[in-house]
């Protein structure tokens, strides 16, 4: 396994790749877990060269955020990407050339949810991830559904831009008591920990309601507002998972997203919604 850790030694390490074989990229910003290692597993049966990115990316924290304190552990990261079958892992310092000027914004889809509350975040993502297409020159890239606004976005970036990059979406992996795993759990202490398990536990509940008969939206999201045991709730929603636009009721497909905080932690978790046909 291969560390880059220049923009130039990535190029020159796809340009020797590029068209010969099939190049998967995960993007990440390190300190991962299992729910990374998942991504890697998916994609590896799908490329032949795949290559997992490692970039705190400042352009997608607001004013206030966490940057300055985002958990690393390169050491532990290069274990994991060695373990799950990585050929390169690319470890910048810093991404952007000097005079960058380009922003990539994606509308509508950035406008709810997340992008309600972090109105910098998702044009700092689409902006680092076309970048990081760019110098991996992927020919697939792999985003988990625990960031499911931001992998709708990156569909619509890609799609959008006649990007030659296939997504690919991974499933939430959990840890056993139904937590979503993801970086910033370790920001939380016992206590927390423990109410933050009310985020999955009131998404579950909404998929039993839906399963049980209850289509009203209004209803649900009550349900899932008294199960919530947070410091404070971004939003609880019920949305179209192609538009994200919230709707009244749970007719077909609809996916409900939860966005809540623990002291200083922001946490997010989704689940899909069904209705019986
Ligand atoms: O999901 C993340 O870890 C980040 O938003 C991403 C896609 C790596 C871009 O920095």
């Amino acid at each position: 396994m291969e560390v880059l850790d220049t923009s130039e030694a990535m190029t020159a390490w796809a340009a020797a790749r590029r068209g010969r074989v099939r190049v998967g990229l995960v993007p990440t910003m390190g300190f991962l877990h299992a729910g990374h290692a998942s991504l890697l597993d998916l994609l590896r049966p799908r490329c032949e060269a795949l290559v997992v990115s490692i970039y705190v990316n400042p352009l997608q924290f607001g004013a206030g955020e966490d940057l300055d304190r985002y958990p690393r552990d390169l050491e532990g990261d290069l274990a994991l990407c060695a373990a799950h079958g990585a050929d390169a892992v690319f470890t910048p310092a810093s991404l952007y050339p000097p005079g960058h000027a380009t922003r990539v914004r994606v509308e509508g889809l950035t406008e709810g949810l997340c992008g309600a509350s972090r109105p910098v975040h998702f044009e700092g993502v689409t902006t680092v991830v076309a970048r990081l297409f760019g110098l991996v020159g992927c020919d697939v890239a792999a985003f988990g559904e625990k960031d499911f606004q931001q992998l709708q976005v990156l569909r619509r970036m890609t799609a959008d831009l006649a990007l030659p990059v296939e997504i690919v979406g991974g499933p939430i992996v959990r840890d056993a008591d139904g937590l979503a795993l993801s970086s910033r759990n370790a920001y939380l202490d016992p206590a927390q920990r423990a109410r933050a398990l009310s985020l999955s536990r009131a998404l579950r509940a909404l998929q039993d309601a839906v399963v049980a008969g209850e289509h009203d939206v209004a209803a649900l999201t009550a349900l899932g507002r008294g199960l919530l045991d947070v410091d404070a709730l971004d939003y609880l929603e019920v949305v179209d998972p192609q538009t994200l636009r919230p709707v009244a009721r749970v007719d077909g497909e609809a996916r409900a997203l939860v966005a809540a905080s623990l002291g200083a932690t922001r946490l997010i978790d989704n689940v899909a919604l069904a209705a019986a046909p």
